[in-house]
């Protein structure tokens, strides 16, 4: 039984019809003192051999449902819980970047750990966080997916990506594409919505882009990176990535840069989420 958390309902949809699993009826609810409630009645209704949990962590309320819904189903007498996370909340924060900080990723998995036998995630930033969660998690690619909304008349096509951390991501979506030339940018983090972006030194010229990235989340990469490009005679830019966070401001900012178009999955449900990843998680499962 698939049971989904109130950020990845399509995805759990899609999940189920893929699975030829029930979708279970969830309730989600806030106390007057702001505490929420996701619950799983229809769990508790069937004896349920396997309740998968689907959720993306992109707030901390969602990260909370996603404890609850676990607690749920154990209680409802699930033998084996598995946990989907399309979109892992808190995996860039995967080290501590200052002394006193803590390590996020880890502090999230070892929780959700406590609930589940098995973990399951779509393109985590690094896949060496799946190390911190205590059952097997296993990262799902989902890279290769991101050249299918392309258009397929791409004059000349380059797939760069903003940073050298995501040049592999621009070279499986050039090779699932078919053609072109992969390049990377240099990338200085100034802040947490400021960064500095280096040109590569591909020929852009009168040629069409795809800027290539695991996350777009406040879009400054992004849009900085697409600055660059206007300034050098580029044909069209299209931005892709695995997780359309978009956080703010982020489709003002790459609009203004003038991007042709922005693709993501629906790993996090958006308008922009072109192309479902939850085949490949069924296939995993
Ligand atoms: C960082 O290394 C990631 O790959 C992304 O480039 C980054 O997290 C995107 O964040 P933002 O959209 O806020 O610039």
């Amino acid at each position: 039984m698939i049971v989904s958390g109130s950020s990845s309902q399509a995805f759990a949809a899609a999940l189920a019809r893929d699975l030829e699993e029930p979708l279970a009826a969830v309730e989600y609810d806030r106390f007057p003192d702001g505490e929420l409630l996701a619950a799983a009645p229809d769990v508790a209704d069937r004896d349920v051999d396997r309740a998968i949990v689907v959720a993306s962590t992109t707030s901390s309320d969602a990260h909370l449902e996603v404890l609850q819904l676990q607690d749920a189903v154990r209680e409802a007498g699930a033998d084996e819980v598995v946990t989907v996370l399309p979109y892992m909340g808190y995996g860039r924060q995967d080290k501590a970047f200052e002394a006193g900080h803590p390590i996020s990723a880890r502090a999230v998995a070892r929780a959700i750990s406590t609930g589940t036998d098995r973990v399951l995630t779509v393109n985590p930033h690094e896949e060496s966080i799946c190390g911190f969660f205590e059952p097997t998690a296993t990262a799902v690619d989902a890279a290769d997916q991101l050249a299918d909304p392309l258009p397929a008349d791409l004059e000349e096509p380059v797939f760069l990506s903003p940073d050298a951390g995501a040049v592999e991501l621009a070279e499986t979506v050039r090779d699932a594409y078919g053609r072109g030339a992969t390049d990377y940018f240099e990338k200085t983090r100034l802040s947490g919505t400021e960064v500095e972006i280096s040109p590569s030194d591909v020929a852009v010229a009168d040629r069409d882009v795809v800027v290539t990235d695991d996350i777009i989340a406040t879009g400054s990469t992004m849009s900085e990176a697409v600055g660059v490009l206007g300034e050098r005679g580029v044909g069209r830019v299209f931005v892709t990535c695995v997780h359309p966070l978009l956080a703010r401001d982020a489709v003002t900012k790459l609009s203004r840069a003038g991007v042709e178009a922005i693709y993501g999955t629906d790993t996090i449900e958006r308008q922009y989420s072109a192309v479902s990843v939850a085949p490949s998680v069924a296939d995993e499962l």
